[in-house]
């Protein structure tokens, strides 16, 4: 220990490297609950490649385990320290180093807030469209390691689709450089997007250009109530279907809309099954959102709000990035699932789910991205109840049982972690594991990079 410790001081300056255990101790973990962490031995907060470079060579040398960080957002466990590691926080490599209009790319260090990047560019008539519930606290860097999604992404993708090219210091401590910052390329392997999703196993991801888009018309949200799940469903499939590309489509049952209005005073209907929040930003949005208001009332809606201005568009969106958060406050404690299915499926996969919460008799609220198929079914229970606990673990893989039989995928933007390791075998299959075992074999042989991830 007191060699590692050294052999970092030598080169790192003294306020990178934090050693007192109460402290280290807050950088065990991730925002996922029931992931099993570890006791750092030292947590090392560089600013520069070198200083990165250095970490990794120690490491290394020494034979010590390394987890990445960003800002602990995530919800699988990825980012959860084993013990004995070094915690490797790239939230000070946090400068925007170039935006360019003709280009329309930005190149950003790891440790950048994606709302920080966000508004930067937006300064430049652009924008990056990527953006998790965490946005204002989440980095660019935990994004391309869990390859997150967001509310945008029914329009317009998930960050794999932004990610052009980056910079990566491998577990040996050799820079490697992906991709590229044209508009096209197709020299050799995707290496840039393997490294997207790979949960920091693969190496430290301290460079990114990513792509940005010419900033549209501010969105307007429209709001539609159900008096079921499967009549909102029915909805998405009628909007997709006729070709509306909208900007968002979520969806929040009754749980969820009950639970953002006790912990915020929303003021949304309690009494709706569904709440379908649909949005555009198109030219003119109020049209799109009266064509897509007409489909929702086809399809059974009681009720068809389109708001009328950009502030209440956007307490809408906040009642929505807001749901898990007031979901977590439901029972003492929430397991929270990512099954994403076809969209021709979300009506299965809901009826499912709720099968699934009386069978076990627990509840189970849901949000979701609707127009991607991608389910948020939160388990809440009391973890101080031994049987409701059991009952809660067991609708939780019952939940991705059902994604899978459907179409699916266990997760389609929080990634593996910890929490779904057991799951990944049965989604990609023996060959699968084995060969995504060889790449990391391949980058990673001494199997230093965030350990006990993934598979
Ligand atoms: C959301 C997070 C939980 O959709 O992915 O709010
Ligand atoms: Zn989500």
């Amino acid at each position: 220990m007191s060699d590692l410790l050294e052999r970092l001081r030598a080169g790192l300056p003294p306020e990178a490297l934090i050693t007192d255990p109460d402290v280290t101790a807050s950088y065990a973990h991730d925002m996922a609950s029931f992931c099993e962490a570890g006791t750092p031995a030292v947590v090392v907060l560089p600013r520069t490649v070198e200083q990165v470079q250095h970490v990794m060579r120690t490491a290394t040398a020494l034979r010590v385990p390394v987890v990445p960080q960003g800002a602990r957002t995530g919800l699988s466990g990825a980012a959860n320290a084993s013990d004995g590691c070094i915690v490797l926080s790239l939230v000070k490599m946090d400068r925007i180093l170039e935006i360019s209009p003709v280009d329309r790319i930005a190149v950003v260090e790891p440790g950048v807030v994606n709302a920080v990047l966000s508004r930067a560019v937006n300064e430049h008539g652009l924008s990056y469209p990527p953006d998790p519930s965490s946005w204002e606290t989440c980095t660019i860097g935990g994004n391309i390691g869990t390859a997150s999604g967001g509310l945008c992404c029914v329009k317009y993708g998930v960050t794999a689709e932004y990610v052009l090219g980056l910079e990566v210091v491998l577990a040996d401590g050799r820079l490697l450089t992906t991709g590229r910052r044209t508009a096209k390329g197709v020299a050799g392997y995707d290496l840039t997007r393997l490294f997207v999703g790979s949960e920091g196993s693969l190496g430290i991801v301290v460079r990114a250009v990513l792509a940005l888009k010419p900033l549209p018309p501010q969105q307007l949200v429209l709001a539609a109530e159900f008096p079921s799940a499967a009549a909102a469903c029915d909805a998405v499939c009628r909007i997709m279907e006729r070709g509306h590309t909208p900007s968002l489509l979520e969806l929040m049952d009754r749980t969820t809309v009950r639970a953002v209005n006790r912990m915020a005073s929303m003021g949304l209907p309690e009494t709706t099954e569904a709440l379908l929040l649909c949005a555009f930003d198109t030219p003119d949005p109020l049209a799109d959102l009266a064509a897509v208001g007409e489909l929702c009332t086809a399809a059974g809606a009681t009720e068809v709000v389109p708001a009328d201005n950009p502030a209440e568009s956007e307490l809408l969106l906040q009642a929505r990035r807001m749901s898990l958060t007031a979901l977590e406050a439901v029972k003492p404690a929430t397991m929270i699932d990512d099954v994403c299915v076809p969209r021709s499926r979300l009506g299965a996969m809901l009826a499912g789910t709720a099968a699934i919460a009386e069978e076990y008799d627990l509840t189970i609220g849901v949000c979701a991205h609707a127009g991607d198929g991608n389910t948020h079914p939160v388990v809440c229970f009391d973890h101080h109840d031994p049987d409701e606990s059991r009952r809660a673990r067991e609708s939780f893989d019952a939940i991705m049982a059902l994604g899978l039989e459907l179409g699916g995928t266990i997760t389609g933007e929080h990634g593996v972690g910890v929490l779904k390791k057991e799951w990944l075998a049965r989604e990609l299959g023996e060959t699968g594991v084995e060969l995504q075992r060889s790449v990391k074999a391949a980058f990673d042989p001494l199997g230093l990079l965030n350990p006990g991830k993934l598979f």
